[in-house]
């Protein structure tokens, strides 16, 4: 008889974001004629740079000729792109990461979820509350965490370290020992971002108990202040104890093109293993390349024109972080993040939980954002508006949630 993974059934309900999308399509059918805007996920509106679109169509020019076709692409990626990624986003920020050492994927996405394959099921895995949803349901897929608690609001075995606001929304370092630690900063869903002190610690620390740190930083282009890391390689230490992951869909508007990548230092070994050959060897296994056409469009991201034009690109939605942040302050509301990240992490009113502010912005507004408890139980209470929607609406938006909360009031 077939027997399922039964640890697919430890999870709660559907993945956060189509949860959340269903919601709102049922509102639709209801309300025809509702406008509904979408300040949920986090995906971009703005269309893809010159830059990028030039160099698609010169790659989907070469695949359409013999001489210059493409088949399969190295699983690792092109060579054209690790060495660009290594110059420039690495070493020009001194880290000595080699092109060797980075793999192109198909999104951060997919590289955070499959990552904890290369690690045993028995290692503890500590993650951040409020915490991107990806990293906690893939752990439960592989077996790494007991049911859900339905008490506390989250799954017994896994370590929670709770970001809050007294504490600036950082992490502490947890009171259990963990194998694996989650971080991602700037960060999903607080937007807030840590210092290179503060990341220091957590490298220390990591490599001080032997742990992993599994450093998520696809909103590194949205950091303004210069003396924030980018990468976690920053700090000293860092390519003994951390795999990081990048991705292209929110610093060029690649969500629907897919691409990313991770790092995984040649001298991080645990166990007698290396981790790079073991990523090496599921990558090949499991993964035929990112495709050569958007490799192409990736490398256009760090030519002059390129990183101009998607620098415009930030600015845009930084603005839309600020109109945000500066209405609902306007309004009463209190506000963090939108500064160094594209999400902002607002306080919901007094006595209102955060799915149910959710179901009165939709309902009285018709705008959308995403329940902060969507994110764990310590986001109960707050809310996430993303800066990547278009200016306009997102200015409606606003002007719609201070219209109800005046009313409200
Ligand atoms: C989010 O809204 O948290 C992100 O868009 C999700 C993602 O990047 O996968």
């Amino acid at each position: 008889m077939v027997t399922v993974n039964k640890n697919y059934l430890k999870l709660q309900g559907n993945y956060l974001f189509s949860t959340i999308a269903k919601k709102v399509a049922a509102h639709q059918k209801e309300n025809p004629e509702a406008e509904i805007i979408r300040l949920g996920i986090g995906d971009v509106t703005q269309p893809l740079a010159p830059a990028i679109l030039k160099a698609l169509h010169k790659a989907v020019e070469e695949m359409g000729n013999v001489e210059t076709f493409r088949g399969y692409a190295p699983e690792q990626g092109y060579e054209f792109l690790r060495n660009t990624i290594s110059e420039q986003d690495y070493r020009a920020r001194g880290c000595e990461i080699s092109p060797e050492e980075l793999f192109i994927s198909d999104g951060a996405k997919s590289d955070c979820g499959n990552i904890q394959e290369i690690f045993g099921t028995d290692n503890r895995v500590a993650v951040c509350d409020p915490v991107y949803p990806v990293y906690v349901d893939t752990n439960v897929m592989a077996g790494r965490t007991g049911n859900f608690n339905q008490e506390r609001g989250n799954y017994d075995g896994l370590i929670y370290m709770p970001c809050t606001e007294s504490g600036g929304f950082i992490p502490e370092i947890p009171r259990e020992i963990p194998d694996l630690i989650y971080l991602c900063f700037p960060n999903n869903p607080t937007g807030t971002a840590i210092t290179k002190p503060q990341l220091q610690e957590w490298v220390d620390y990591a490599n001080r108990i032997g742990a992993v740190i599994l450093y998520d930083a696809a909103y590194e282009a949205y950091i303004s202040n210069p003396e924030l890391p980018h990468s976690i390689y920053e700090c000293d230490g860092a390519t003994e104890c951390a795999i990081e992951f990048r991705s292209f869909s929110k610093n060029a508007g690649f969500t629907g093109v897919r691409l990313g990548f991770t790092v995984v230092p040649k001298n991080l070994k645990r166990n007698g293993a290396g981790l790079w050959d073991l990523w090496e060897r599921r990558q090949g296994t499991r993964f035929n390349g990112a495709p050569y056409l958007v490799q192409r469009a990736g490398e256009a991201v760090y030519t002059p024109e390129g990183r101009q034009e998607l620098s415009a690109q930030v600015s845009y939605y930084m603005e839309n972080a600020r109109i945000i942040r500066e209405g609902l302050e306007g309004a009463g509301f209190t506000v963090y993040g939108g500064i160094d990240a594209p999400y902002i992490w607002m306080k919901t009113p007094e006595n209102m939980g955060s799915w149910e502010f959710f179901a009165y912005l939709l309902e009285k507004a018709n705008v959308v954002g995403t329940p902060g408890e969507g994110f764990g139980a310590c986001g109960e209470g707050y809310f996430r508006l993303t800066a990547f929607g278009d200016r306009e609406k997102t200015k409606q938006a606003i002007e719609r949630i201070r219209q109800i909360e005046s009313i409200r009031k």
